[in-house]
């Protein structure tokens, strides 16, 4: 009988369900869309209901359209939007209020708060590997604490849950009410600004900071193990759960970057590009963040430096949603590519601030170098540009940290269908762009990270054998002409500062 692993992946714009075989194919997928949320500006918010309701559909979506029975897989591997908080009734699985997104800027008071208290941004670095930002989970929870009635109170009791999707995903898939289990794995906790990079375990007295009651955060396991079955009701029932891993670690994971020096650059609503630096943990003095890559059940802890960027695919979205001046995203590049170039233009989408390597939630967005030269296709152009110039960022801030430039870099996500893009990310690395046959690296990461837990593969040597290459892009463009453009983009990002005081 031929056995498969299911991955779901519950991610910004949509979950999904996606099966896999042993050479790490993708045997079905299903995928469900959920609402974004945006009660006012800078606020970004997510139902997490609707999201469990979809993740129920796709799950079972997925196996109706593999035409197999639960029987059939082996283990369930979940990967997820990380940082996106959801506070929730233990007794009736009901949310105290909407699920905070990741990108949500709400909470920039409250992170310049705790700053005040000493350290400023770099408050919890030593011990998180993060900047104290709205971006990470731990303020989110103070923010639900501080203004849902009752819930400090409720909180304080006993009475409430925190978790990432993840987490969420989890509790509900193994029972719920009826007796979820409450646990997350480190690259998820590594997100919250709570736990320890070394111990991988949370830190009382920074809860304590953000007046967290530790009874409501979850028990971090390691990334590959069984944390139990699927309840009785629903697609999956019985199958073991055995993988957790926050999206980013996951692409990085199932792109085979298992080696210090390996790294990988997702194309999604935003950037992440993740290094993985092996058991050593290396902080950043650049911008970047230090997070976990993963923990494979006992094995050492293996650690990455992260380069986030919150806007690159959501900006085209926008274009497309918020303007309609596209009416899908692929139109995009057709609009490119009818000019040579972005005419002067440089379009900066500081929609949630700047994450790395700026950190400044002060940062809004901005269009600069216009002319009435500048027509829809040089638009279009600077859409994209924006991805590859904030890429460009993000790995120059990572030679820095880590001292050996990069020679390649592999890249997945929606956007890497984009070959103008991919091109120009070339160009303006000045290093080879590597695409894998299978892009859908994220819910592949979380499946071998679940099948390893079953023995479904037997090492990480299957991983990296199952990798292959499908195209690479090497830089054309010349140099001189190359650092001219970086520079202008790097004046424009200087004009998205200090709008918001
Ligand atoms: O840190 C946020 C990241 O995990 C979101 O990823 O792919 O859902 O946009 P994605």
């Amino acid at each position: 009988m031929t056995s498969y692993v299911a991955a779901i992946d519950q991610g910004t714009t949509s979950t999904r369900t996606m099966i896999f075989d042993h050479s790490g194919r993708v045997v079905a997928v299903d995928q469900r869309e959920h609402e974004q949320i945006f009660p006012q500006a800078g606020w970004v918010e997510h139902d997490a209901e609707e999201i469990w309701s979809n993740t129920r559909a796709v799950a079972a979506g997925a196996i109706a359209k593999a035409d197999l029975h639960t029987t059939d897989l082996v283990a369930v591997g979940i990967t997820n939007q990380r940082e996106t908080t959801v506070v929730w009734d233990r007794k009736t699985g009901k949310p105290v209020y909407n699920a905070i997104v990741w990108q949500d800027t709400r909470t920039d008071r409250i992170v310049t708060e705790l700053g005040a208290l000493g350290g400023g941004q770099e408050r919890y670095r030593e011990k998180t590997g993060l900047p104290l930002a709205t971006y990470f989970s731990g303020p989110k929870i103070k923010w639900i604490l501080d203004n849902v009635d009752g819930v400090r109170e409720r909180a304080e009791a006993g009475e409430l849950l925190f978790g990432n999707m993840d987490t969420w995903v989890l509790w509900n898939m193994t029972g719920g009410p009826d007796g979820g289990i409450h646990v997350t794995d480190p690259t998820n906790a590594s997100r919250t600004l709570l736990m320890d990079l070394d111990t991988l375990s949370w830190d009382e007295g920074i809860a304590a900071d953000m007046g967290i009651p530790m009874s409501m955060l979850p028990e971090i396991r390691s990334s590959s193990e069984v944390y139990g079955k699927v309840r009785a009701k629903g697609a999956l029932a019985g199958v073991p759960i055995a993988g957790i891993l926050g999206d980013q670690q996951a692409a990085t994971f199932g792109q085979a970057c298992l080696s210090p020096g390996e790294a990988k650059n997702t194309y999604g609503t935003g950037n992440f590009v993740l290094l993985n630096t092996g058991t050593e943990k290396v902080l950043s003095s650049n911008g970047l963040l230090t997070t976990v890559c993963y923990k494979i059940g006992s094995n050492d802890t293996v650690y990455a430096l992260e380069g986030a960027i919150a806007v690159t695919g959501s900006l085209v979205q926008w274009l497309r949603d918020n303007l309609g001046m596209i009416g899908t995203a692929a139109e995009i590049e057709e609009h490119a590519r009818k000019v040579e170039d972005n005419g002067g233009a440089y379009f900066v989408p500081a929609f949630s601030g700047l994450f790395a390597p700026y950190w400044r939630s002060d940062a809004r967005g901005a269009i600069v170098g216009l002319t009435r030269f500048i027509n829809k296709g040089h638009l279009a152009r600077a859409v994209l540009e924006a991805t590859a110039f904030q890429t460009r960022e993000v790995i120059d801030a990572m030679n820095a940290d880590s001292g050996v430039p990069l020679t390649s870099l592999k890249a997945d996500g929606g956007m890497v269908v984009n070959e103008l893009l991919m091109q120009f990310q070339a160009d303006i690395l000045g290093v080879p762009v590597i695409r894998p046959v299978v892009n859908e690296t994220t819910a592949l990461g979380a499946a071998y990270a679940a099948g390893l837990a079953v023995g479904f593969w037997a090492s990480e040597e299957d991983i990296r054998s199952n990798w292959a290459k499908d195209k690479q892009w090497d830089p054309a463009m010349d140099e001189t002409h190359r650092e001219k453009q970086y520079r202008n983009w790097k004046k424009a990002v200087t004009k998205t500062f200090d709008w918001v005081e």
